[in-house]
């Protein structure tokens, strides 16, 4: 038999309700809503509308961005797209073979991270939330990041994408609860410290530009998350800054924070790989001060939080 016509007998076998869910499942990567398995609509129609979607438009980004990432540097995202198609790239592309890797905020991890994520080659790959969630494939520890169940020297790798700001903070959209701890970050920054190994890295992903405080995650300028980095004990190995352009997303060697705001989404993201300094802690402790003044003053209206699902902070 013509393959062609094999396939189209195959198709017509399906119910049109069938279709409906492996269309969206194979597109939007997801289950259909009751109102579309109630639209009567040719089945090529379906097909053109969901490939056409602004959903799809951006699964179809992150997976070219992750495909495209190679070392994770000099990353670019079209316009119209927002932070996480620089941060989940530039992320994974530090995933070494044989790393105990520990996730952190991995209960609202894209799928298309987790996917990815689970594809490299790590030893182990833990998460840690504080929000309860089913991610196939990462045992997810429900815990909060300042203080976690993990051994001293437990991992090689923590990778923090998009967290940080949010720890301290209103956690309610995310299902946690709501607080206002200017220890919030240094807290959290001291305890990845303690379990990351001597040789470990911590990747995290902020966002960055004027300070502003939203309530439910903070924005700090470059050089004030790096206080926070170095006041906790770590040393930055790299960082690049992403500011969203008119032709989109593109690495700013030259960032000037004045002027970057938070809107709907992060105008400006910091992607740092950190590591342990072994004995700097006590030095750390003593700055902490300064620090903690300059990253609580945030003057810029909040944002108001994302709904459930939706990729943000
Ligand atoms: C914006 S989501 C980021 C999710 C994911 N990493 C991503 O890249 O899309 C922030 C996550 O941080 C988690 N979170 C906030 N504060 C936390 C804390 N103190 N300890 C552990 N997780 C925390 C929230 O529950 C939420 O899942």
């Amino acid at each position: 038999m013509d393959d062609r016509l094999r396939a189209h007998l195959e198709l017509a076998e399906l119910s049109d309700e069938e279709f409906v869910r492996r269309a969206y499942r194979f597109v939007l990567r997801r289950d259909p809503e009751v109102e579309a398995l109630e639209r009567t609509v040719p089945r090529a129609t379906l097909l053109r509308e969901l490939v056409a979607s602004e959903e799809f438009a951006r699964l179809a980004a992150i997976d070219e961005a992750i495909a495209a990432a190679g070392e994770g540097r000099f990353l670019e995202a079209p316009s119209g797209t927002d932070e996480r198609l620089i941060e989940i790239p530039w992320a994974l592309a530090r995933v070494r073979p044989g790393d105990r890797v520990l996730d952190v905020g991995t209960a609202n991890a894209e799928p298309a991270y987790v996917a990815a994520l689970l594809g490299h080659e790590a030893a182990e790959i833990a998460g840690v939330d504080l929000a309860e969630a089913d991610v196939p494939g990462i045992p997810a520890v429900v815990a909060d990041v300042r203080d976690m169940p993990f051994e001293d020297g437990a991992f090689d790798l923590v990778l923090c994408v998009s967290t940080l700001e949010h720890v301290g903070r209103d956690n309610r959209v995310y299902g946690g609860g709501a607080e206002a701890d200017p220890r919030g970050i240094p807290a959290a920054l001291e305890e990845l410290r303690r379990v990351l190994a001597g040789e470990g890295r911590l990747v995290v992903t902020v966002p960055c530009g004027e300070p502003e405080d939203h309530g439910w995650f903070v924005q700090l300028e470059p050089d004030a998350w790096n206080e926070e980095f170095v006041a906790a004990g770590f040393r930055v190995l790299e960082e690049e800054i992403y500011a969203l352009g008119p032709e989109g997303w593109r690495a700013e060697p030259e960032f000037e924070p004045a002027g970057v705001r938070y809107r709907a989404a992060a105008s400006a993201v910091l992607c740092a790989t950190l590591a342990p300094v072994s004995g700097a802690r006590r030095v750390a402790r003593r700055a902490r001060g300064a620090v903690a003044r300059r990253g609580g003053g945030g003057t810029a209206p909040p944002t108001a939080p994302p709904p459930p699902g939706r990729a943000a902070g």
